[in-house]
């Protein structure tokens, strides 16, 4: 079986989501938040994706900056952190989040090797074009796709779809690389070729489809994609 295009999640998977609560911690005057940042950042990303899919499920759309603010609120308020300049900021850094240090080379490799890339993302565009650019990884980059464009977050298949449109390639021709286990399962039950990137050690989801192929981080991507 060979791939065409190698399709990358975005948030958690080529962009580190703890990346704003743990550079806006270290900054001076944040001791309230040094002392809680890691659990801020948990709450964070888990009411961030609970809120998607509740939105998904009630057809109660709105892009995901603003259900990433009112994720941010949930957990500031659950720490008693009531500082809108706080807010701000780490709003801010959400906004150029890091991506990890493998990306860029990892992009190039498979760009050299002849593969499509893109970004398949519950992001808003603007969002996206905000880290993708303070990540300097646009170049290597064919296509970054949100969902924006269908109205509804992943996993609904509608989101999957887009990759075909943007790309003109067939499911089995993708392979589709997320951090997130039950974005690779879903995927893998769209009929994408799936890595699941598992950096922190995780339990596989209990959902009704599997991850084909399981790593610990992007950097073996290009030579596995030539293997496929
Ligand atoms: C995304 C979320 C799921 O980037 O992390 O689509």
């Amino acid at each position: 079986m060979t791939i065409k295009a190698c399709v990358f999640d975005a948030y958690g998977t080529l962009f580190d989501v703890s990346a704003a609560a743990r550079e806006a911690a270290a900054e001076p005057g944040r001791e309230a938040l040094a002392r809680c940042w890691q659990a801020l950042a948990a709450t964070w990303r888990e009411k961030q994706l609970g809120y998607s899919w509740l939105r998904a499920i009630t057809g109660e759309h709105a892009d995901f900056w603003q259900v990433t603010g009112e994720a941010l609120d949930y957990a500031m308020a659950e720490q008693n952190l009531t500082d809108e300049a706080l807010r701000k900021r780490l709003m801010a850094l959400y906004f150029e989040l890091s991506a990890y240090p493998e990306v860029p080379g990892m992009l190039e490799q498979l760009k050299d090797a002849g593969f499509a890339t893109a970004i398949l993302s519950n992001g808003s565009p603007e969002m996206l074009m905000g880290a993708v650019t303070s990540a300097g990884i646009g170049a290597v980059l064919d296509d970054v796709i949100s969902v924006e464009d269908v109205g509804v977050f992943k996993p609904d298949r509608r989101v999957y779809d887009l990759v075909g449109t943007a790309l003109d390639v067939a499911p089995q021709d993708v392979l589709f690389v997320s951090s997130n286990g039950w974005d690779a399962a879903a995927a893998a039950g769209y009929g994408f070729q799936t890595a699941w990137v598992n950096r922190a050690g995780l339990p596989m989801d209990r959902m009704p489809w599997r991850p084909a192929h399981v790593l610990t981080d992007l950097s073996p991507i290009p030579d596995f994609a030539g293997r496929l």
